[in-house]
């Protein structure tokens, strides 16, 4: 009785217990055994015998499920404690991305063009030489056709060189008026801390009765001040370009760099409007075309184009 009370109190897990009601308990327990010894008892003597061994037996069980009671809570409390949390500890901040930088001016260039009243249209990034050139009044003799410049299929296919074809694509495809913005990926042979092979660029064509410089100059102001702030001025040069006539560079003025060239652009040239059977005598209108990159750059302020394509999260992750 001594041996099973000081093992039933020193047990420590309910599978413990179990064996213990097993050893004293079962079919072949130490208390059963005591029972059948009862054989070898003087009749006198057995019906003291077998009460005792019956109390003896009743106490083991009693001792046995209160310990089982014990250890359930027991073993409660241990899991609850294991299940704890400390709601009160900072949790473990998870990285979230974001947006390119280029994608991000991409996105603000259509908003602000949007919010003017202009449609973005895509066009294809592979294209033949006539929508790339011809239509766009690029004579062979261009340097912008030189081999050195572009990436070329064959004769006739190669990868745009710029989003100009867009327009063209367009004005086949409908009548005046129209008012675009053609975002999209250019590719040209070079790359140097300026250039990428694969870069990006933002193409404009508005056409309508009786549009003039002012309504371009106007236009791109509005541009300017929605995407390096209030106040911000441009100025126009004079330039070339095949498809416009006449032609302007335009420069904004940001503080801290000064006068810097960001887009070309121009009244559509009369040839032009003639290429895709427009009358130019009844429509006129302006285009421009500029680098996302290049604007991408100059409002965060990066002065190696390369980074941008690097992939470096460090580098990223501070724009
Ligand atoms: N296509 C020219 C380029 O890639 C940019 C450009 C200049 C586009 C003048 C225009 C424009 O639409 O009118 O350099």
């Amino acid at each position: 009785m001594k041996e099973a009370r000081e093992k039933i109190e020193s047990v420590k897990s309910t599978e413990e217990l179990n064996e213990i009601r097993v050893e004293f308990l079962g079919k072949k327990g130490r208390v059963s055994l005591l029972m059948k010894k009862i054989k070898e008892i003087s009749p006198e003597e057995r019906k003291e015998y077998g009460k005792s061994v019956n109390k003896l037996k009743r106490t083991i069980e009693d001792l046995i499920s209160k310990k089982a009671e014990e250890l359930k809570i027991l073993e409660k409390k241990k899991m609850f404690e294991r299940m704890w949390v400390d709601v009160t500890i900072p949790g473990a901040r998870r990285k979230t991305g974001h947006e390119h930088p280029v994608m991000r001016i991409w996105r603000e260039m259509e908003d602000i063009f949007v919010s003017m009243g202009y449609e973005v249209v895509e066009g294809p990034e592979i294209e033949d030489t006539w929508h790339n050139f011809d239509a766009l009044n690029t004579p062979e003799w261009h340097p912008a056709r030189d081999e050195h410049d572009s990436f070329y299929f064959s004769d006739e296919l190669l990868l745009r060189t710029h989003t100009s074809p867009v327009q063209i694509r367009t004005m086949l495809s409908r009548k005046p008026p129209i008012a675009i913005v053609s975002p999209g990926k250019v590719y040209r042979r070079d790359y140097d801390a300026t250039h990428l092979p694969v870069f990006h660029q933002l193409e404009g064509l508005y056409v309508d009765r009786k549009v003039n410089v002012g309504h371009l100059k106007f236009t791109l102001s509005e541009f300017a001040r929605k995407m390096f702030g209030e106040g911000t001025e441009i100025r126009l040069r004079p330039s070339f370009f095949p498809f416009t006539e006449p032609s302007f560079e335009v420069d904004v003025y940001l503080e801290g760099y000064g006068w810097l060239e960001i887009l070309g652009a121009g009244m559509v040239d009369p040839e032009v409007f003639k290429n895709v059977g427009y009358d130019p005598e009844e429509w006129s209108g302006f285009a421009f075309g500029m680098g996302i990159d290049r604007i991408a750059m100059l409002k965060y302020r990066i002065t190696d184009i390369r980074e941008l394509v690097k992939n470096d999260a460090r580098f990223l992750s501070s724009y």
